[in-house]
């Protein structure tokens, strides 16, 4: 039955059927960038796409960004609200409403995640 129902962890579409929710804030921000594939554009080590901004290190650039916003509060405003800052040279395409479907810890493990990216 589970093996059934992680058949579509192929498809990368709903994490929480390829593994139990991490209880620790950074492992279950890793999830959920996952399961939003926030990797079609942007890329980690790595790993995902090159058409947005590389997150690798976006814990140390965040915090850079807007003079007097700390790398937390910019990491979340960039989700909730991404037009709010542009990154120069990119367009101003990143889709909105990504927090929507989050519960709000899930937002926090997001935001905590990718501040930890150094
Ligand atoms: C359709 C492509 C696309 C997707 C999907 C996308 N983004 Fe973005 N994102 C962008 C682009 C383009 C920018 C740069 C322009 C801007 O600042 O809005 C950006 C900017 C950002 C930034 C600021 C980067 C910096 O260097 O300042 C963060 C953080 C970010 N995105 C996080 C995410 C997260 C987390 C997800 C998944 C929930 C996501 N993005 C999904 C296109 C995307």
């Amino acid at each position: 039955m589970r093996l059934l129902l992680c058949a579509c962890t192929a498809l990368s579409i709903a994490v929480a059927c390829a593994e139990p929710p991490a209880t620790d804030p950074v492992a279950r921000g890793r999830q959920v960038y996952r399961s939003l594939d926030c990797g079609r554009c942007h890329q980690i080590a790595g790993e995902g796409a090159r058409f947005a901004p590389e997150l690798t290190h976006i814990g140390t650039v965040a915090a850079t960004r807007v003079p007097g916003v700390a790398a937390e509060a910019y990491i979340r405003e960039s989700i909730v609200s991404p037009s709010a800052y542009v990154v120069p040279g990119y367009p101003d395409v990143m889709p909105h409403g990504f927090q929507l479907g989050l519960s709000p810890a899930d937002l926090d493990a997001l935001v905590t995640y990718l501040t930890s990216l150094r």
